[in-house]
């Protein structure tokens, strides 16, 4: 098992696009890292410096002691797993996981050994190692994808959004199969996806990637509760952070001329972004309101109610409640939240107060 660390990395591509803007990040042995963000915020191209497929512009990847940055991807012991799977098509399951540890020179018995080994790890039938992967559902044939990345035996395992292929259902239990299997190898790993439900249950810790730099990096408990900016606060979390404007006066937040709500002693006076979670918004009596919302759009999901409205003053605010609520759409509702849930923000640096 291998630490892996990246030291200021930074990557310009060749027509000139700086695509990494200087990436500090320090993954411990076994660790389950996930880099998550929007799609073009340079995920993909982060992963693939740390595999060697890409060259490092500036900064340094290390894997185990070794600074890796100048070495060929077969000398650096990672494994990686992408989106399609990348089979070949006219070799059988077994061939597709045994060809890597051949063209390395592995003894023929220890090839079997390593092939069975994952196969039973997988789940994956005597039948089915006979088969093409064309024969073979979406699922298995990530498995087998995983397989000739165990087979590897690796010290660190890159994966690519390997689900994005597979139907909701399907992804579900596979991010349970990948983390299950990944704790029992306990094989340091860096996994891309830009699912955030995906990043939340699987990682143990979080880097929120935008236009090529580190946002936050965190365990996923940290990054919901204490989100650094407002993008990381925004991204994190479903359905999404409310956004309200208000004034710091004070010490004390103002949002659509309601009572000031409490805020960090320190706050400068000016304007703010005060972050709400939907799931934070509780109804209340009247008299203990905060904000005073307007619905208009009610959402029943089942377990959860979706509700959307609007201030006051206009601002739009959405709340998740369990079960059916009382009221419809029309009703004025009576809205608060524990101090310790509300965020507030530098509208003009989008960092924490
Ligand atoms: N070879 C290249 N030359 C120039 N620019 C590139 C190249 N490859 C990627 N880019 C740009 O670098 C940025 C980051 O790309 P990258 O593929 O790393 O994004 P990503 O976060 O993986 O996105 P996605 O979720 O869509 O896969 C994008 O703006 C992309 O257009
Ligand atoms: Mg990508």
């Amino acid at each position: 098992m291998a630490r892996v660390e990246l030291n200021g990395v930074r990557k310009t591509y060749p027509n000139g696009f700086q695509a990494i803007h200087g990436i500090d990040v320090n993954i411990a042995d076994g660790e389950f890292i996930v880099l998550v963000g929007p799609s073009g915020c340079g995920k993909s191209t982060l992963l693939r410096m740390v595999a060697g497929l890409e060259t490092v512009t500036d900064g340094e990847i290390s894997i185990g002691e070794r600074v890796v940055n100048q070495l060929e991807p077969a000398d650096r012991d990672i494994a990686m797993v992408f989106q399609n799977y990348a089979l070949y098509p006219h070799m059988t399951v077994y061939n597709n996981m045994a060809y890597g540890l051949r063209n390395r020179g592995t003894p023929k018995d220890e090839i079997e050994k390593r092939v069975r080994k994952a196969a039973d790890i997988l789940e994956l039938s005597e039948d089915q190692l006979a088969r093409k992967p064309r024969q073979l559902s979406g699922g298995q044939r990530q498995r087998v994808a995983m397989g000739r990345a165990i087979v590897r035996e690796p010290e660190v395992f890159l994966f690519d959004e390997p689900l994005s292929n597979l139907d909701a259902k399907l992804r579900v239990q596979m991010r349970l199969e990948i983390k299950r299997l990944q704790r029992s190898l306990g094989t340091t790993s860096i996994y891309v996806t830009h699912d955030q439900v995906e990043a939340m249950t699987m990682a143990d810790r979080l880097v929120v990637m935008n236009g090529g730099r580190a946002e936050q990096i965190g365990t996923p408990m940290e990054v919901y509760e204490r989100p650094a900016t407002v993008f990381v606060a925004g991204f994190i979390g479903s359905p999404a952070m409310n956004f309200l404007e208000g004034r710091a006066e004070g010490g004390k937040v103002v949002v659509n001329g309601a009572a000031g709500l409490a805020a960090p002693a320190d706050i400068p006076d000016g304007p703010v972004l005060v972050g709400l979670r939907p799931e934070h918004l509780a109804v209340v009596d009247g008299g203990a309101a905060m904000l005073e919302l307007a619905a208009e759009a009610v959402e029943p999901l089942g377990a959860d109610t979706l509700v959307h409205g609007r201030l006051g003053d206009g601002q739009l605010v959405t709340i998740r409640l369990s079960g059916t609520p009382t009221f419809g759409e029309g009703d004025r509702i009576a809205l608060a939240a524990e101090a310790a849930n509300l965020h507030f923000f530098d509208p003009e640096t989008g960092r924490r107060i």
